[in-house]
């Protein structure tokens, strides 16, 4: 078998060099890239592959295994497209690439091969790649030969044919062929199925499922253009109950408020923070999502407010100097975040004696029948590792742990219930799967076409349930829970 060395230090050497190796990011049916930078990448990357990977570097990864030619240049191809798009996202929001991203993205992958050796970059490729095929193939059970050499069904946004890979898998005993009839089928082999498990052991040990799942979720999120208008259709209360959490946690005119997951502004315009601390005070917000920033960014635009300023970053990660504000708050992102350096960060940046707050939802048991009806495939999918569907929502006690844990004093709590109206199918898959990325965690290790069947099948179900139950039964109560704390005078 194909033993993966321990990669954790070189995907974190990988992302600290601003690389991804994600190609889905590309998407699919959507043209991220003009013909001229697709040839430009394809040039590059095949030149970066003659000179760089040599006998010795094919030595490093493969030993005495046959190198499979091509695959080189792709690696170097798919690495540099996919950070061309990530690093698309991170400037502006979107994914569309132009030729300054494409060069940048291209000289990025240049200086990671010069530093650490091109066998580097070919064994991480290698290692996410291979788990990308063998995984789809068990999800599948089996994939006709032709549409998993395009890569129809798992990586559909190659363009380029997977049949050396195919080869190469196939002499490492990992797949078979197989013929019924006319067709021929590939499937995962006993070796395959013990290949799949290290190479999840190993992604699962480097982190790159989270790294993988957090860049899904924001440029998902980016992509969501109507927030607001989601948001005020599915929580038709939560306007209010923004408002409420902000008298709550004491915000006060001429204050240094430091926001949270501020998204386009919602909580600094429509529910009034900038307004409460008005001019003579001042209002950091702070979001990963770059879409969301160009929105609010706008907001403020129309709104000539001077006094707030919107900045790229994510609560584990401040982009704020020490001691700085009176308060950190915000609404519906505490889930989000590693907590523990979260509220590190945010104790940093808060003067002692100052506020730190949250607002989020709560974990719940979704018992409403037409919630079970709708969802069921999610249930599905968690029931077969025998487990509740995984989400990001927090326990009544994990919120009030983490900030003792913290060192914050005077933790108190609030728990409060927000009305959810489920009116139309699209409108709430496009909100919470597409947009939030509500059961994410569930979605993101699925192959390409089973995740978009899935989210096709939640749209078709939401239709069907919406006819059958009345606006009525497709209410329910969602609990969430406000925190609010001081950061100790002394130390
Ligand atoms: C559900 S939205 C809430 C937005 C807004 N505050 C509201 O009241 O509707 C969650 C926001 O948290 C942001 N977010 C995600 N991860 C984050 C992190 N690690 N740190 C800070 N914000 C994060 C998302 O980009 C998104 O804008």
């Amino acid at each position: 078998m194909y033993i993966y060395p321990d990669l954790t230090e070189s995907f974190q050497t990988l992302w600290r060099s601003g690389l991804v190796i994600s190609p889905w990011l590309e998407g699919v049916g959507v043209e991220r890239f003009e013909l001229d930078i697709h040839e430009l990448l394809g040039e590059r990357s095949r030149e970066c592959a003659l000179i760089h990977w040599t006998e010795v570097e094919r030595g490093r990864v493969l030993g005495d295994l046959p190198a499979p030619e091509r695959m080189a240049q792709i690696a170097v191809y798919e690495t540099a497209a996919s950070t061309a798009v990530y690093l698309a996202h991170q400037q502006t929001g979107e994914l569309d690439v132009t030729e300054s991203i494409a060069h940048e993205a291209m000289r990025r992958v240049e200086q990671f091969v010069d530093d650490h050796g091109f066998a580097t970059l070919m064994q991480l490729y290698m290692l996410e790649t291979c788990w990308e095929n063998l995984n789809a193939l068990r999800h599948f059970g089996e994939i006709p030969e032709r549409d998993y050499v395009l890569g129809l069904w798992h990586r559909p946004w190659v363009a380029y044919s997977l049949g050396e890979e195919v080869l190469f898998a196939s002499v490492l005993g990992n797949i078979e062929l197989q013929k019924r009839g006319e067709h021929r089928f590939v499937r995962l082999t006993d070796e395959g199925c013990r290949v799949l498990r290290a190479a999840t052991d190993a992604l699962q040990r480097a982190g790159y499922f989270r790294h993988r799942l957090e860049t899904l979720r924001v440029s998902q999120f980016s992509q969501f253009h109507n927030y607001d208008q989601m948001d005020q259709e599915i929580w038709p209360y939560a306007m209010e109950q923004r408002q409420t959490f902000l008298t709550w946690a004491a915000v006060q005119p001429g204050q240094r408020v430091l926001e949270l997951g501020c998204a386009d502004g919602v909580v600094t315009f429509a529910a009034g923070l900038a307004e409460r601390v008005g001019p003579t005070g001042f209002v950091v917000a702070v979001d990963p999502s770059t879409g969301m920033l160009a929105r609010a960014r706008r907001k403020q635009y129309q709104a000539h407010v001077s006094w707030v300023e919107f900045r790229r970053g994510k609560a584990e990660q401040l982009p704020v100097q020490e001691e700085r504000f009176d308060m950190a708050l915000g609404v519906g992102y505490f889930h989000l975040t590693d907590r523990p350096q979260a509220l590190r960060e945010m104790k940093r940046v808060v003067r002692p004696g100052g506020v730190i707050a949250s607002w989020h939802p709560l974990k719940m048991t979704f018992t409403a029948p037409f919630f079970r009806e709708w969802f069921e495939p999610i249930f599905t999918l968690a029931a077969m590792r025998e487990e509740q569907p995984k989400d990001y929502l927090l326990h009544p006690d994990d919120a009030p742990k983490d900030f003792e844990n913290a060192g914050l004093e005077h933790v108190e709590t609030f728990v409060s219930s927000s009305v959810l109206a489920f009116q139309h199918a699209e409108h709430v898959v496009q909100h919470f799967i597409r947009g939030v990325g509500w059961f994410g965690e569930e979605l993101a290790p699925l192959p390409w076409k089973a995740r978009e069947a899935l989210i096709e099948e939640l749209m078709e179900r939401g239709r069907f349930v919406c006819q059958r139950y009345s606006a009525q039964e497709r209410r329910i109560e969602w609990p969430s829970q406000a925190i609010r704390a001081r950061v100790p005078k002394n130390g």
